[in-house]
């Protein structure tokens, strides 16, 4: 493409897409322009003139002088369609769907190599945070040995105002839910699934694995109480929903997990719908990003981000990932680097013991009962957790320490 002109198709005209617009339209030196912008719901007033607009995807898909089509709708499945059928026809794509991208992430990869175009999606992880590029590029030789992070705001918008002022799970969502922070459906969220589709894409650019979403154990905050944050509290730590993604030895485990973090960390300090990644190198120790992780122009300013590298025609290179796939190795061989069969040291409040039937415990460290509340401070087998979680009638709270 090179530092030229740039007509882009948008998909999707919410949140994240007029946030694109208006940082567009404020941003100086770069030569890009909406040429049209396709949405569904024939219905809704729009704030810009109806010329942009078109409901039919072909509209987009079919003009021959688009540089670059950039997707931002809420359906994984049917941005999943769009991205292809744009990338088959040999335009590049910016996007910011971490669901899409995590689901379908190796025929994404192949995609790119088959047609020679780029896909990239700064915003997917972080939301204006520069991590995605960053681990590809100057991490590129770094030997890291972990990344992890506050990866959804809505998990530390909901953590935040529990603990400063002392409310209710129940409460706060409802709350975070009138005012924008949380979706009225917010399972993939608060049950850690945004967090791991993050995580997975971290561990692609941070150590070349690719892994689907049920290679990455989940939970999250959903059966938090307020009973949790007080024994966080009176211990001087903070509950901290993490996306982890770590090498320990010559094997790599990758998980998200609610986490105790202490005053040293540097995610102690990050509060409400503040995102941050830490990355920890052998030679450049521990560095914290921090940022908005979602909203409608920081996240539009990464996809806009995005747009200015594809004017230089970037593409990621992919490095660590062909480094992994050379000689006779597979995409899929990279589960095999993953380490499952590890204890971990959890907080773990039940109701019934009956509810830990399922989980490996291979030592107790702390219990204690009481009329309200019962927890075990235990040393678990890490693979017996894939047993018990993701079912929204599970009713544990689990976090890290
Ligand atoms: N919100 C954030 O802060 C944030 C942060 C990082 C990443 N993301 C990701 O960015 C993407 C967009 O999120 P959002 O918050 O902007 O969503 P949103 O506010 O719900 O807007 C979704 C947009 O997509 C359009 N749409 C839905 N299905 C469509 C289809 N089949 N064809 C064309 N348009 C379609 C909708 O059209 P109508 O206007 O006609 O309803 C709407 O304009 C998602 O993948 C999300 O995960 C969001």
């Amino acid at each position: 493409m090179g530092n030229k002109n740039i007509t882009i198709g948008l998909f999707g005209f919410g949140c994240v897409g007029q946030g694109l617009y208006d940082v567009l339209n404020h941003s100086q030196g770069l030569k890009a322009t909406i040429e049209k912008i396709c949405v569904k719901d024939k219905n809704k007033k729009r704030k810009i003139d109806a010329t942009f607009f078109t409901y039919d995807r072909e509209e987009i898909l079919k003009r021959d002088n688009l540089n670059v089509i950039v997707e931002l709708i809420d359906n994984a499945d049917e941005a999943f369609s769009i991205v292809k059928d744009a990338m088959n026809n040999g335009v590049s794509v910016v996007t910011a769907n971490k669901k899409m991208l995590a689901e379908n992430f190796k025929e994404l990869y192949e995609l790119q190599e088959k047609n020679n175009v780029a896909l990239i999606y700064e915003g997917s992880a972080g939301g204006s945070i520069p991590i995605i590029r960053n681990l590809e590029e100057y991490y590129d030789n770094e030997l890291l040995s972990s990344v992890k992070g506050i990866l959804n705001g809505t998990c530390n918008y909901i953590l935040t105002r529990m603990e400063l002022e002392n409310k209710d799970y129940g409460d706060v969502l409802k709350d975070a839910q009138l005012n924008g922070f949380a979706e009225s459906d917010p399972w993939l969220d608060v049950a850690g699934f945004d967090t791991k589709f993050k995580t997975l894409l971290l561990t692609v650019h941070a150590f070349g694995i690719v892994l689907t979403p049920d290679d990455i154990f989940n939970t999250g905050i959903q059966n938090v109480s307020y009973d949790d944050i007080l024994y966080a509290k009176q211990r001087g730590l903070r509950i901290k929903m993490l996306g982890v993604s770590q090498k320990v030895g010559d094997k790599f485990r990758a998980y998200s997990i609610p986490h105790f973090v202490d005053r040293e960390s540097e995610l102690f300090n990050v509060l409400y719908e503040y995102n941050a990644v830490e990355v920890e190198g052998a030679f450049s120790c521990k560095q914290t990003f921090v940022g908005k992780g979602a909203g409608s122009h920081p996240t539009g300013s990464a996809v806009l981000s995005d747009i200015s590298a594809l004017t230089y025609d970037y593409k990621y290179a992919y490095k660590k990932l062909k480094k992994a796939l050379s000689g006779n190795n597979k995409i899929e061989d990279g589960i095999k680097q993953i380490e499952y069969d590890f204890p971990i040291k959890l907080y773990i409040r039940f109701q019934n013991r009956e509810e830990l039937k399922d989980l490996e415990i291979l030592s107790i460290e702390e219990e204690y009962k009481s009329t309200n509340t019962n927890y075990i401070i235990a040393n678990v087998n890490f693979n017996s957790l894939f047993n018990i979680f993701n079912k929204r009638e599970n009713k544990l709270f689990i976090c890290a320490i």
